[in-house]
């Protein structure tokens, strides 16, 4: 049974919560294996509305393992209340375990994220706010509390009077904020802590146990390759690996077990946040990519913020592709382009009299690239209610084909509508 990986493969938003809630149903084990609650996705299913932040997509299946991973930063907050909204909605949460490696976002995190925002002025990187940067920075540094301290009441006392003597001063100094409590915090993460201790655990076991036994396992990604923080549009990124080796770092399994690494790219582009976004548009092309008034509408789910659009870039895809190891590509909001009579594919940039078929490491130079357009025709027909690949419009196939072509990685999946029946499975990934 495959291991199956399935990672955004642009600047998040892919609609990879949608992809992974249908394959979620067929895996024994989901693991979530980065980010945190920086990420949120929208799930519709016969059992109501549900928007996940921290919990993995396999929740829904009370037959099945879901594992939050160390890589995962949590706010232990948002994850209760989001586990309280789950319960309350009639989910079982039992089947969820939580590294005890996983690092916590602390309160002078989402403090730290949002000064340091308003410090950096024009040059905002346009982070979600929730403290991500500096919890993923904490741990790097070696002064992160983990999950697992939580549990102990000695360890996080000495922890936190060790890191929060200088976050204070940091507060104060730097920021001219007033002082954290230590006494304050200490309480209400050990009662956090408390909460939580069903679902903590050293999870290395259960993920063998499944690999053992042959257990289909989804690594269920947040996020996007472009967004990786070593290989993406730096520093207009997030802290983690979004792609394929942070989902083995994340989860804790080892690159050779994994079968498929579906990279999920919209049929377009989106990107929130600041950063160079080559294929960028403006006006009535925006305004159709943009979709606001529809279920598919370009409105970020964490921050509800306006999402940036543009046409699909190939060399930014396939570089995804290459540096992730994607060979199954996943193309969603197929249908969003049903209206247009003509199509743009961004397929090399022109950098003065030179042409690129990468993206320069260097952001400004990437902002000062000009895209090289292929124009497609468009199908101008809806497509939302399609279900079979061979009864797209041809143009739409060829379209597809194309992209796959670009890229260099076969088709696994088409969407065209935001419901679980309205995916196309061309090539089955379990
Ligand atoms: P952070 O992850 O909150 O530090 O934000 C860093 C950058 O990543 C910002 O441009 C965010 O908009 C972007 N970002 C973080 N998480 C997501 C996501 O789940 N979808 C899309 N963009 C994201």
């Amino acid at each position: 049974m495959p291991v199956v990986a399935v990672i955004g493969a642009q600047w998040g938003d892919e609609g990879k919560g949608h992809i992974v809630d249908l394959l979620a149903e067929r895996a024994r084990l989901v693991i979530r294996y980065g980010g945190g609650n920086n990420a949120g996705h929208t799930v519709v299913n016969e059992r109501g509305a549900f928007k996940l932040h921290v919990v993995p997509s396999g929740i829904f299946d009370p037959s099945t393992v879901n594992l939050i991973g160390s890589g995962v930063v949590i706010d232990p907050a948002v994850l209760l209340k989001e586990l309280g909204d789950l319960q309350g909605q009639g989910i079982s949460v039992a089947k969820l375990f939580i590294s005890e490696r996983a690092h916590v976002i602390m309160p002078y995190h989402v403090l730290q994220d949002q000064y340091e925002e308003t410090l950096r002025g024009d040059n905002k990187i346009g982070t979600t706010g929730r403290g991500i940067g500096p919890a993923y920075a904490d741990k790097m540094s070696r002064v992160g509390i983990r999950l697992g301290d939580l549990m102990h009441e000695e360890t996080l006392l000495s922890r936190l009077r060790q890191v929060l003597e200088v976050k204070n001063k940091l507060l104060t100094a730097v920021y001219g904020a007033p002082a954290l409590s230590l006494h304050e915090i200490y309480l209400r993460y050990l009662d956090y802590g408390r909460k939580l201790a069903d679902y903590v655990a050293d999870t290395h076991p259960i993920v063998q146990r499944a690999l053992d036994r042959d257990l289909p396992i989804l690594l269920e990604g947040a996020q996007g390759a472009l967004l990786d923080v070593d290989h993406g549009t730096y520093p207009f990124v997030t802290s983690s690996p979004p792609g394929a080796a942070g989902a083995c770092q994340g989860a804790g399994i080892g690159p050779t077990s994994l079968n498929v690494i579906a990279g999920v790219y919209k049929a377009y582009a989106t990107r929130v946040g600041e950063g160079p976004f080559p294929t960028e548009v403006s006006g009535e092309e925006a305004d159709v990519l943009r979709q606001i008034g529809k279920p598919w509408a370009e409105v970020g789910t964490t921050t509800g913020r306006l999402r940036r659009v543009g046409w699909f870039d190939a060399v930014l895809a396939r570089y995804a592709a290459r540096i992730n190891g994607i060979d199954t590509m996943v193309i969603t909001k197929l249908d969003v382009l049903d209206t247009l009579p003509k199509i743009k594919i961004c397929t090399g940039y022109r950098l003065h009299d030179t042409a690129l078929d990468y993206p320069p490491s260097n952001i400004a130079i990437l902002g000062r690239v000009e895209p090289i357009y292929e124009e497609m025709p468009g199908w101008r027909q809806p497509t939302s209610g399609v279900r079979r690949f061979d009864q797209l419009p041809s143009e739409a196939q060829d379209y597809i084909a194309r992209l796959c072509e670009l890229t260099g990685a076969r088709i696994g999946m088409v969407s065209v509508g935001p419901e679980r029946e309205q995916i196309i499975e061309v090539n089955q990934l379990f």
